[in-house]
């Protein structure tokens, strides 16, 4: 590892094993059971006024935890406006000024953990340890653009000239950033994205999924009140009047930071190419069709282990999860038959309750796609098991996990955003066809292996090609600064973030010359 990323680390978080330290934080959980909140646009510090609509929890749709005041047309013009007013000025601070500010919503975003992790689990439907690995990344975030900004962009790149002549490099912001986030990590994703922007000297219209507007209001008031200038980051929640067009469409807007599906994606690039302005910059994540490689040597308790914990961790709401598992057929009878049996052992339920493995799906939309996706595949593929659903959980988003058995001619093509496996057989002398099969689907972000054999872990690095690929281990869960994380193909346009080349793509290079 280089010595720039020495000084630097990530957040301790807390030990989920400690149950002694876990009982009072469960304790200080259940006293903000009653909290409620409003999010609303906030633009140039102001807070904006409507009306309000109730916001319900994906873990009970009777069950009020906020309003929303969706943002009017005039609030996205005056976020334009004041974003790009406040660009000159922000992009002339120094990257040590813009870094001491993102030090210190990671010291906020600490100091409201348990906000923080009632909001993941209420708001988005987390278990407590995802929600305290999301509010880890966040803070790593911060931390990690911060030390970024100051490795990059602290000082200008000396180059040789002929004598009597300086010349120097040095990185600059780009313009105002349009930051959209995903609803499934509203924390950690979004403000990635809005502080490696901000670190890169651009001033921020941030926008957060319609689905978790209460989280990301609070992600960004954490960052003004850790001093980011009010004019140079606005919060835009609620979808209204084609806000995303407004945004996308204005000429001042000089780069996008997405998160979200490769279909949004290719809508997003082409409003942004339909411009006759400046070529704006689009780093854009987008989803996976992420395969897993057990061959004959695998250390089948393991497997099973990173199996669950990869498809159906977050109820298999990540970009990164497991959704086709390739498996040698020497062991693909005892691996399906524990497989299922593991299934049957996992629990949903309150995703606050320590003995909850599968929480709810974000909503009643999603819920209605999986069940008509099953449903669908059940037809033509061999269900191998599902989790027990209780009955209790009947008024929330809850959809279990389910696992098919499919041809290898059966693969999906399709990304489904949820906890559906599907599980195919293929032949000891087949592995490279395998890692073809998975190539073609178009996909590029994440692949785990199984194997005690180096020679297919050879072949799987020589073909596979994704972005971030894991050896007997689970597939999810990258660590910022460790694991930079993102993909290629049909999976987003890089650079990785949490990785050292990401805020490359939010500034410019500035070359100057002077003959002395
Ligand atoms: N970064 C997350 C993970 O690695 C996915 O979005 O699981």
């Amino acid at each position: 590892p280089s010595e720039v990323f020495a000084p630097r680390r990530n957040s301790q978080g807390f030990a989920m094993t400690d149950i002694v330290a876990l009982e009072p934080l469960r304790q200080r959980l259940a006293a903000l059971e009653t909290q409620s909140f409003t999010a609303a646009a906030i633009v140039g510090g102001e807070r904006r006024q409507g009306t309000a609509q109730a916001r319900f929890s994906p873990i009970d749709l009777k069950r009020q935890i906020g309003t929303l005041v969706a943002t009017d047309a005039a609030a996205v013009e005056q976020a334009l406006n004041l974003a790009d007013a406040a660009q000159d000025d922000w992009a002339a601070t120094t990257a040590a000024s813009r870094a001491t500010l993102l030090d210190k919503a990671a010291d906020l975003l600490e100091a409201r953990q348990d906000e923080f992790l009632w909001l993941l689990s209420r708001e988005a439907g987390k278990t407590l340890p995802d929600a305290l690995g999301e509010l880890r990344e966040a803070v790593d975030y911060c931390r990690f653009y911060a030390h970024e900004a100051r490795r990059l962009m602290g000082s200008a790149i000396a180059l040789p000239g002929v004598t009597g002549e300086s010349n120097e490099l040095r990185l600059t912001g780009r313009g105002p950033f349009i930051a959209i986030a995903p609803w499934n990590f509203p924390l950690a994703i979004f403000l990635g994205q809005v502080t490696a922007a901000l670190a890169a000297g651009n001033t921020v219209i941030a926008k957060p999924s319609r689905r978790t507007p209460l989280i990301g209001m609070r992600a960004i008031e954490a960052l003004l009140d850790a001093g980011v200038p009010a004019n140079v980051l606005h919060y835009l929640p609620g979808e209204s009047g084609g806000l995303s067009d407004k945004l996308l469409g204005d000429h001042r807007v000089a780069g996008v930071a997405f998160t979200g599906s490769t279909g949004a994606a290719w809508k997003i690039n082409r409003t942004l190419a339909s411009r006759d302005s400046s070529i704006a910059s689009l780093i854009a994540e987008t989803g996976g069709l992420n395969a897993m490689i057990a061959d004959s040597s695998a250390h089948v308790e393991q497997l099973i282990i990173d199996v669950l914990m990869s498809a159906f961790n977050s109820a298999g709401q990540r970009c990164s999860a497991l959704r086709i598992l390739l498996v040698q057929d020497d062991i693909a009878d005892q691996v399906i038959s524990r497989l299922g049996l593991a299934m049957q052992e996992l629990r949903m339920g309150d995703p606050l309750q320590l003995s909850t493995d599968v929480g709810p799906t974000i909503d009643t939309l999603s819920q209605r796609d999986l069940k008509a996706y099953c449903d669908k595949l059940a037809g033509t593929a061999k269900l191998i098991a599902t989790t027990p659903l209780p009955a209790e959980l009947a008024g929330g988003c809850y959809f279990a996990p389910h696992a098919f058995e499919v041809s290898l001619d059966q693969l999906p093509t399709v990304e489904t955003f949820g906890p559906v496996l599907h599980v195919a057989r293929f032949k000891g002398d087949a592995l490279a066809d395998a890692v073809h099969r998975v190539n073609k689907l178009g996909f590029g972000l994440t692949m785990g292996v199984h194997t005690r054999l180096d020679s297919t872990v050879d072949v799987v690095r020589k073909l596979a090609k994704v972005g971030n690929l894991y050896i007997n281990r689970n597939q999810i869960g990258a660590v910022v600064g460790s694991q930079p994380f993102g993909g290629e193909g049909l999976s987003g346009t890089g650079f990785k973030a949490g990785g050292p080349h990401y805020l490359l793509r939010f500034a410019c290079e500035r070359t100057l010359t002077i003959n002395t």
